[in-house]
């Protein structure tokens, strides 16, 4: 997705912009600037061409891997002429890639028209720089009636020290304003930024919007029983291998991608019955998933399978890892040898 090309053209960015390249010896040490102030939430972040250089060669390819993966399982915008995208809060344009590089996985040629919003114009300058000549993209200053409206990593600065209740109903709100056939917002995998955004999530379905992912279902979200619960997804996707040493030099993690997230339509559409919300439990002779889909009267189920009822029908079940839709015919509170076991699509599955 994001393959050995993307780091020549990013040094050709940050070259354009005097900007340090990646082959910089202090990346990792920016890279964890960067990370502890946002960990800080020191809001808004201070630029500095040091932290530029970490946004643009660490967070960048990162962040675009996650939008693009967040699109893997919801129907897209369909139509004839440029797809309309607009990314609210675009920083220096990792959403947006992201975007565009998930709507080519997904099969989507036709052109697309960018606009970008953000508070911070200096951000929004690099960003032409890195969106620009991407083939069948046009970056656009004007964007009316979009298809698809990003939110990444933009609620966690959004209102940020409001009184928790204020700042759901103003997140639900802003997200409400921006309709288009595809809304997709992406936070951080963190308790705090998760669980706001399943609150979120139960307004909006209160009030009638349509949610395609990740949820199941229409019922309050049940991963907000516990505090020690939250929503997101743990894909096992790493970065690209130049930026393992990176990853490594600032303490960060290099294997997997995480986040959660939020997908809303204009109209209902087909959604997985299940889909997996905690980290698989497997043992000797037994592998059990936490499932969110309607089971039995309730919305969250422990289901396993045993490993002597394993078959070709259900040789999915041991592949599935939290954030995977699947369905499972029958439905039931134990995977049988006869249980056709579907999974959703998964772009890690290559
Ligand atoms: C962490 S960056 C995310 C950038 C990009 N969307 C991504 O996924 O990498 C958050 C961005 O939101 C912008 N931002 C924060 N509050 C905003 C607001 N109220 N309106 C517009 N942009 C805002 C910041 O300037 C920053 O560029």
């Amino acid at each position: 997705m994001i393959d050995a090309s993307w780091r020549e053209r990013l040094d050709a960015v940050a070259s354009s912009a005097g900007l340090p390249t990646s082959r910089h010896p202090r990346l990792g040490d920016w890279v964890r600037g960067v990370s502890d102030a946002y960990n800080q939430a020191a809001f808004p972040l201070r630029w500095t061409p040091e932290r530029t250089a970490a946004r643009l060669h660490f967070f960048l390819p990162r962040d675009a891997m996650k939008v693009a993966t967040a699109l893997r399982d919801v129907p897209l915008p369909e139509g004839d002429g440029p797809l309309r995208l607009h990314d609210f809060g675009a920083g220096i344009g990792a959403s947006a890639l992201g975007a565009v590089l998930g709507l080519r996985a997904r099969g989507v040629s036709r052109p697309i028209r960018l606009g970008l919003s953000d508070s911070d114009a200096a951000g929004l300058a690099l960003a032409a720089r890195v969106l620009g000549g991407l083939p069948g993209v046009e970056l656009s200053r004007e964007l009316s009636l979009p298809d698809l409206v990003l939110f990444s990593n933009v609620l966690v600065e959004v209102d940020h020290g409001r009184p928790e209740p204020a700042r759901i109903e103003a997140h639900a709100r802003l997200v409400q304003n921006h309709r288009a056939s595809l809304v997709l917002v992406v936070e951080p995998a963190l308790r705090d930024c998760a669980r706001r955004l399943q609150a979120v999530r139960d307004r909006l379905v209160a009030a009638g919007v349509p949610v395609l992912a990740p949820c199941t279902h229409d019922a309050p979200c049940p991963l907000l029983r516990r505090d020690t619960d939250w929503c997101h997804d743990d894909l096992p996707v790493d970065l690209p291998p130049w930026l393992h040493p990176v990853a490594r030099g600032a303490g960060l993690r290099w294997q997997g991608l995480t986040y959660a997230r939020l997908v809303l339509g204009q109209a209902p559409a087909a959604r997985p019955c299940f889909r997996v919300v905690a980290p698989p439990r497997d043992s000797r002779g037994r592998k059990e998933r936490l499932l969110c889909g309607t089971l039995d009267g309730d919305v969250l189920t422990w289901v396993d399978r045993l490993e002597k009822h394993a078959s070709e029908a259900n040789a999915a079940w041991a592949t599935l890892g939290r954030g995977d839709g699947l369905d499972l015919v029958p439905a039931g509170r134990r995977v049988e040898p006869a249980t056709e076991v579907h999974p959703w699509r998964r772009p890690h599955d290559g």
